[in-house]
């Protein structure tokens, strides 16, 4: 039984037509684009086996980069008459492409199985099809909270492969917090000692060499994404001060934060020690310290050397025991010295609050789906001042939110989000008064106060990123832009995820039984990429 017309494509392209066919992939030659043969042959080989792949090989898969055609980001693939074409916008659009035929690959049923399709359709295949395909919005961001909990490059990696699969263009990478601090600092050298030496439970913690980032960087470049560092300031920063305790506040402890302590049976704040916790608000630079400002002015001008992207994350978010004449000097003056990096500065929505914004700068929105008035405004002032917003609405884009009451990892703060309810919200409808033209993208962060791995997170993350990755880039009114359809394609997905060592939440998938067209097909061979088509 075929279980939705529509192939198993997320995000959904702009444009496309299947045919009746398939091209045949046993023998494989990659012609085109230097840099994308390598990457996409390193692929296929991993997928379809080292002898698949070959000078000599019967289909030819071009891979071409064409500025006559589409848009920025765009591609248009082209697979029939035994050959695959791809075409890019540019190198982006073309490395677009390739994820999209990686996702199009299906495996027919070993020699032997019940084979509807015939001796054709054993082995790898790809359906004859027509795509044409550009981003809605040109920031698709993935975050990832290597502060409470610390990942491993390889780990982060992997996240990036993750993300790219499913043309997130951007990762934000939040390396800073009360519970450690992930980043070499040559200057300030103490903030790599104690201050990364331990994480929100307690564990070993550990941070980036220089050396780490320039890896990650590389290899996200590779992907076509962009590192968005983060120093959260002037709260979160209760770590700075195990290494340079001179510079930040005694922490700011309010009736909140004692009784979310004792609920969650966790130590409050002590200067000087390790924080194994998670409450927030409680921490701050010292404002009215002109040493803090030598400090801030090295660590973002060694970041932003590293950091090739344009974006430089200074945080401002719950600064909850600072005074708001204090937070708007301090984030006067912080801008600026980001702006003087050559960057342009980005701040959660809080920084919004103040009067002299550093003009340009860019504003994560992280209120709900339905702003309060006092959010919305905040996220206004961005754009008054010549900037832009990304948006990251809580209830709906935080991957760290249950997705149900019950499952082992997460938070709920901002509320249980199941998948249907990551899938269901418009960047362009969240904020009244806010053009769409001032909507830079959006931004589906993973806090990990409780999740140590990158199983954990996976098992969070899978399958809602795939819902604000088609959000980020598939038209609101196209024509597969709905529950019914995203969900019947997440549910052919999965056993591909699985098979390349992604740990899924299959139970994401049962909060909608009317919807019982939506199974997730059980791997014929758990080892292998089964086909997505059709159900056994
Ligand atoms: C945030 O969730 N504190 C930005």
């Amino acid at each position: 039984m075929v279980l939705h017309d529509a192939p198993s494509l997320i995000p959904f392209p702009s444009s496309v037509q299947l045919g009746e066919g398939s091209v045949p992939l046993g023998s494989v030659r990659l012609t085109g684009d230097p840099d994308t043969v390598a990457l996409l042959g390193a692929e296929l080989e991993a997928l379809l086996g080292h002898e698949a792949l070959s000078d000599t090989g019967a289909t030819e898969i071009a891979l071409g980069i064409d500025a006559t055609r589409g848009s920025a980001e765009g591609y248009a693939l082209d697979a029939g008459a035994g050959r695959i074409r791809i075409a890019g916008h540019d190198a982006a659009g073309l490395f677009y492409g390739t994820r999209t035929l990686l996702q199009l690959l299906r495996r027919g049923e070993p020699s032997g199985g019940a084979d509807p399709e015939g001796p054709a359709a054993t082995g790898w295949s790809a359906p004859e099809i027509r795509i044409e395909d550009a981003p809605r919005f040109r920031y698709r961001g993935v975050m990832l909270d290597v502060a409470r909990h610390f990942f491993a490059v390889a780990d982060v990696e992997r996240w990036i492969d993750r993300a790219t699969a499913l043309k997130y263009n951007h990762l934000h990478l939040h390396l800073t917090d009360d519970q450690g601090w992930r980043i070499r600092i040559d200057a300030w050298p103490q903030l790599t000692g104690a201050g990364s030496g331990s994480d929100a439970t307690g564990g070993p913690g550990g941070f980036y060499t220089k050396d780490d980032i320039r890896e990650i960087v590389a290899y996200a470049a590779a992907r076509h994404m962009t590192l968005v560092p983060e120093i959260d300031l002037p709260g979160h920063t209760h770590a700075i001060g195990l290494g340079y305790p001179d510079l930040v506040e005694l922490p700011a402890i309010t009736e909140a934060n004692i009784a979310e302590a004792a609920a969650l049976d966790q130590p409050l704040p002590e200067h000087g020690v390790p924080y194994a916790a998670w409450g927030v608000g409680h921490s701050s630079v010292k404002i009215h310290e002109e040493r803090t400002y030598d400090l801030i002015r090295d660590v973002l001008a060694e970041v932003a050397e590293l950091m090739p992207g344009p974006y430089l994350h200074i945080g401002g978010d719950e600064c909850l025991g600072t005074s708001a004449a204090d937070f708007a000097l301090f984030f006067e003056r912080a801008g600026r010295l980001a702006a003087a990096t050559g960057k342009t500065p980005v701040a959660w929505h809080e920084a919004g609050a103040v009067d002299g914004l550093v003009p340009g700068m860019i504003g994560q929105y992280w209120g709900s789906v339905v702003p309060e008035e006092g959010h919305a405004a905040h996220a206004r002032r961005f754009v008054e001042r010549g900037g832009a917003l990304i948006l990251s609405p809580a209830d709906r884009a935080y991957l760290d939110m249950k997705p149900r009451a019950d499952h082992p990892r997460g938070l709920a703060w901002a509320g249980i989000v199941p998948l249907r309810t990551a899938y269901d919200w418009d960047p362009a409808a969240v904020l009244h008064d806010v053009p769409v033209t001032a909507i830079l993208g959006i931004e589906a962060p993973l806090w990990t106060e409780s999740v140590t791995t990158l199983a954990e997170a996976d098992g969070l993350a899978f399958p809602r990123i795939a819902a604000h990755a088609e959000i980020g880039w598939s038209a609101q009114n196209g024509a597969e832009r709905s529950w019914r359809s995203f969900r019947a394609r997440v549910a052919q997905l999965v056993p591909a995820w699985e098979a390349s060592g992604i740990a899924v939440d299959r139970a994401a998938l049962d909060d909608d039984p009317e919807q019982d067209d939506a199974r997730v097909p059980q791997p014929a061979h758990p080892a292998s990429a089964p086909s997505a088509e059709e159900t056994a």
